[in-house]
């Protein structure tokens, strides 16, 4: 059933190209440039009622939904806050009518996520569950459900469920976005163009998997490792960090580049490699910067960039390339890149993938 992988996870990794498909499929119009989705019980006057979201996740879809954040706030307008489950169950959230809950949960049965959402529920809050597996808990919590439709994942790491949850997002982002009058259709429709390229650049970055291996072979034996991204490339490190530790049993820090002076950069050494997620962007610029802060101390520098990027060699030791698509989408693509360089780490130090210690599946008790 691995279909000729040596793991679930390399098999998982590399059905994102059609697994990604199968999560938009039917829903993007180009020539409307809007996105349709029938499965959320929202009116158009509540949607643009609506004051604020309130994301509720753990772990990858957390992860996850650092990016939804992001996405709303530019495509809709609408300010989002990002809660872990475990957190915002036993706090005294202020919520009111107006607002959207959202649940990521990619097996929908997370202890702590489904006590949140209840918790929010009692507010009053409507709620969406993003979700991968049909029928399970958090479909019966919500008043609406987004599926992934990435398939079943087996592997302990989530890997096409993340980037699945990051499409549902998009799509979401959009959807919103068009009805709050925030977006034009032709904004919308260059998003929608990148979108359906996105299943061809995945293929492009795992056709790619032996330079990504060669690197991560390079550092397996290292002790640390720390992942560094700006905007919607901080949740791509905060991903690669938590991949990372959790296969390769590395301690990896996911860090926002501009927080790194603010206390991290003591620990930044030869010894340590950083990886920086460099896509083309309004923040690229600055990501060179904290790229420099941290060759000044003498790290290993791993760039994810794009391929058209010829600047960025000068700066770091390492390149992986990403094919360049809408600045809004490139965290699919470093996200598969990330998602390779943790298993083949992991691979190189003979690690359990897919089956990590100490970790199950779904987390169904607090
Ligand atoms: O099923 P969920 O999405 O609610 O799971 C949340 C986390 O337990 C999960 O994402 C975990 O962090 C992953 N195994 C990481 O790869």
């Amino acid at each position: 059933e691995k279909a000729g992988y040596e793991h679930f996870m390399l098999k998982e990794i590399h059905e994102q190209p059609t697994s990604i498909q199968n999560t938009f499929a039917g829903k993007l119009s180009e020539l409307e440039g809007n996105v349709t989705l029938e499965e959320i019980y929202l009116k158009p006057d509540e949607v643009k009622r609506l004051r604020r979201a309130t994301i509720i996740a753990c772990g990858t879809s957390w992860n996850a939904g650092i990016l939804g954040k992001y996405l709303f706030e530019k495509l809709a307008g609408l300010h989002t806050d990002v809660e872990t489950a475990s957190e915002f169950r036993y706090s005294n959230p202020v919520l009111c009518g107006e607002e959207l809950t959202i649940a990521i949960t990619q097996s929908g049965e997370t202890a702590d996520t489904l006590a949140a959402v209840r918790s929010s529920a009692s507010y009053g809050c409507r709620s969406i569950a993003i979700t991968n597996v049909v029928g399970s808990t958090i479909t019966r919590e919500s008043d609406s459900v987004l599926y992934t439709r990435a398939g079943p994942e087996i592997g302990v790491a989530a890997t096409k469920t993340f980037t699945a949850q990051l499409m549902a997002l998009y799509m979401l982002a959009i959807n919103l976005g068009r009805t709050r009058g925030v977006i034009s259709a032709n904004e919308a429709k260059d998003l929608i163009v990148g979108i359906k390229k996105l299943p061809g650049q995945i293929q492009k970055v795992l056709s790619r998997k032996e330079e990504i291996n060669e690197c991560a072979v390079q550092f397996a034996d290292k002790r640390d490792y720390f992942f560094i991204g700006r905007y919607l490339n901080y949740p791509v490190a905060l991903e690669g960090a938590l991949k990372l530790k959790e296969i390769s049993y590395i301690h990896a820090e996911g860090y926002a580049a501009g927080e790194l002076k603010h206390g991290p950069l003591a620990l930044i050494t030869d010894e340590t490699p950083v990886v920086a997620i460099a896509t083309k962007g309004h923040t690229y610029e600055k990501i060179l910067s904290n790229i420099k802060e941290v060759k000044a101390r003498d790290a290993t520098v791993i760039a994810v960039a794009d391929d058209d990027d010829t600047e960025i060699d000068k700066y770091v030791d390492v390149v992986i390339r990403v094919p360049p698509t809408h600045e809004l989408l490139s965290p699919v693509l470093s996200s598969v890149t990330l998602q390779l360089l943790s298993y083949y780490t992991a691979h190189a130090k003979g690690c359990s993938i897919d089956k990590p210690r100490n970790l199950a599946k779904s987390v169904t008790v607090e």
